[in-house]
Parts: C-alpha cells; structure tokens; sequence
C-alpha cells in the first residue's frame, strides 16, 4: 500500500514585500534582486500573528476540499523552523485550532527540506497501515527571524504555507513511490540561526549580536544546492528505472530561480518541465513546495498517473528528492 495526496492547497498572507519597498530599507535594487534571484515579491504575515495561523488557514481548505471531518485526523506533521513559540509544539497549536480530537502529532524540523522530509515519514505511516488520514504541513513566517537591515538575507525570504492530506492509495497504486533524503551536519555553518536554543538562550548580548537572525553564506549554499539536488533526482529516477522524460514536473525548493535553472539544464529538463513560482513569494523554506505543488494542481497541469519529483536542499545541509504519481482527478 502506497501513500497518496488526497489533498493540497495553500495560504499566503496578503501583505506583500517587493523589491521596490527593500530598496527603501537595505542599499539594493529591484533589477539586482531580480537578476540574481528570481524574486520580485515576497508575502508578510502580521507581526501578531504566529505561523500557526498559516497553516491552519492551509489545513482548512485542505479539510474542507476533500469533504474530511477534523476528527477524522489521524496525525499532524507540521514541517516548520519558525514555530509560534518554542513549546508546546506548533503541531499541538493547530491541532486544536481545527479542532481534531483523535490524533496526535509533532513538528517537524528541517528547514528548506522540512515538508520533503514530512512527507516522506507521514507515509510510512500510511504504508504501515497504522493511519489513514495524515495532515502534513510545510509553513514558515520566515519575516520573524529576518534582520530587515542584512541585504544578503533579507530579500531572499517570505512567509507562507501548504498542506496535504496523505491516504493510503487506492488500486492503481498511485501515489508516493521512493524518497532519497540525506543531511550532512558539517554544512551546518552555512544557513543558521544561532540564538534562541539551549546553546545561546536569548539575553541582551545574544540579541544585541543579532544571533536571532537568519545568517547564511549564499555562495556556498547555491553551489552544493546545484550539486545535491541534481545528484539526488538523478539518483531517484535511476534506481526506479525512470528517464527524464517520464517525468512531467520537476517541483523544487524555491530558494533561488538560478538554482533551479542550473539543475534543470544538468538535468536536460524542459521549462515547463522545471516549476518557479519564486518571483511571487520569495523562499518561504518548508512552505516552497507545497505551495507550487498546489498552484500547478490548481491551473489544472496535473493529471491522474502523472510522475513528479519534489526535491529541496537547504540548512543542515539537509536535501533530497521524492518520487510520486499524482493521484488525484
Ligand atoms: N543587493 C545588492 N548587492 C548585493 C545584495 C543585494 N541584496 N546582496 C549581496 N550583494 C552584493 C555583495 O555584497 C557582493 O558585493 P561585493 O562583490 O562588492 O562583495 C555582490 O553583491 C555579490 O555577492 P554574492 O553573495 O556573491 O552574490 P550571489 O550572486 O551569490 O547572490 C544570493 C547572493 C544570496 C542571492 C545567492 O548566493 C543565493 O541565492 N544563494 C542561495 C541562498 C539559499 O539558497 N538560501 C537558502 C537555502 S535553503
């Protein structure tokens, strides 16, 4: 038994953050932004509001879309590095915002490959038999942990989330088929966020310092992203005795348009091939991939037995790629 996507949708908040309102706030440009990233706007949540709000938003239309009760839920897994608070777990938050009495659920760290990596556990479950319904959500309001005066950083991220509901498949077997996830701690200096944790609880230094803040080394990052995630889908469709062309999306982490372009070309992916959907929401890390996912399911590009390949690299370094035939009409 397989696990299949029953369900998908997303939530971006309306506010949005454009080039042209960075270029008041950092020495920057809209053309530079837009050469270098792909990026023209990024959406912002209200600075009251948590990321919970998000994917609760997310998780509703997702519930409501596939007619399903929330006590019908069986477990939560929240993708998210920026949860409302540090305890209780963001998981617990949203489970009782949609009021889903029967399950249980936990969040889930892995930044940029934080849904890949939700993804891929919520369908052992399922393939287990243990659970039927399974709610995963990718969801970050990257725009609490940015430092608004950092241009290295700050014009890369946005806020946003994406939620799907995994069951087990039906006959066909469509569904997820094989995942390759990998982490390598040694790239842990590249993309992190010091403060906050046991290791830097937050004190006047901490926060004078700016260790609340997301700290990146963006050439090392796109360099080893190009590198992974071409490896890793290569990797994929080679032990599943696939070619490219069987392939009709390629949905990525969006954490850079060049980033994808350069893996699509290694790759010899077509455009329409390759999803980019950056230039609207920025990196919204675990909320890149369900988030395009949902808009190519939404323009009606997706047909029941087409194959797609999620892939992500991001902080850790944590990356990998996951097969799957859309099941859904
Ligand atoms: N506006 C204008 N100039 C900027 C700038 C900005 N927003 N940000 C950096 N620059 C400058 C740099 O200071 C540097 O100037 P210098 O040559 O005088 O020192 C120059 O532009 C080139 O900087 P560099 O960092 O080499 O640019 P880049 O082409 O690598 O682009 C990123 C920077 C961050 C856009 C790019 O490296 C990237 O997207 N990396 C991946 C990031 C990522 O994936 N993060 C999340 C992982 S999940």
């Amino acid at each position: 038994m397989r696990a299949r996507i029953t369900g998908i949708d997303h939530f971006v908040p309306e506010d949005k953050l454009t080039n042209y309102d960075l270029e008041q706030m950092v020495d920057t440009d809209d053309e530079w932004i837009y050469t270098r990233t792909g990026i023209r706007e990024r959406r912002v949540l209200d600075k009251d509001k948590g990321v919970s709000y998000m994917a609760v938003k997310a998780a509703k239309k997702v519930l409501e879309q596939t007619d399903t009760h929330p006590d019908e839920l069986d477990l939560i897994i929240m993708a998210t590095t920026t949860f409302d608070m540090m305890f209780p777990s963001t998981a617990t938050i949203v489970q009782n915002e949609l009021n889903a009495k029967n399950c249980w659920g936990y969040d889930l760290v892995a930044g940029c490959s934080g849904f890949l990596f939700a993804i891929s556990t919520a369908s052992q479950f399922i393939e287990t038999g243990k659970h039927k319904k399974v709610m995963v959500i990718g969801a970050d309001k990257m725009s609490s942990i940015m430092n608004y005066k950092d241009r290295n950083t700050c014009i890369i991220f946005g806020d946003g989330a994406g939620a799907v509901l995994l069951e087990p498949s039906g006959e066909d077997g469509y569904g997820i088929e094989d995942y390759l996830n990998h982490i390598d701690g040694s790239g842990g200096q590249y993309l992190y966020m010091p403060g906050g944790g046991s290791l830097h609880p937050p004190t006047h230094e901490t926060i004078d310092k700016g260790m609340h803040f997301v700290h990146q080394d963006g050439r090392t990052l796109f360099k080893n992203a190009v590198i992974e995630m071409t490896k890793t889908f290569r990797d994929i469709i080679e032990k599943n005795n696939l070619k490219t062309d069987d392939i009709k999306f390629f949905i990525p982490h969006q954490a850079n348009a060049r980033i994808i372009t350069a893996v699509a070309e290694k790759l010899g992916l077509t455009e329409d091939q390759a999803i980019i959907n950056i230039e609207k929401y920025g990196n919204t890390t675990a909320g890149t991939i369900p988030i395009a996912m949902s808009e190519v399911y939404q323009d009606g590009k997706l047909q029941k037995g087409d194959r797609i390949i999620l892939s992500a690299f991001g902080t850790g370094f944590a990356w990998g790629s996951l097969l799957l035939r859309w099941s859904m009409d």
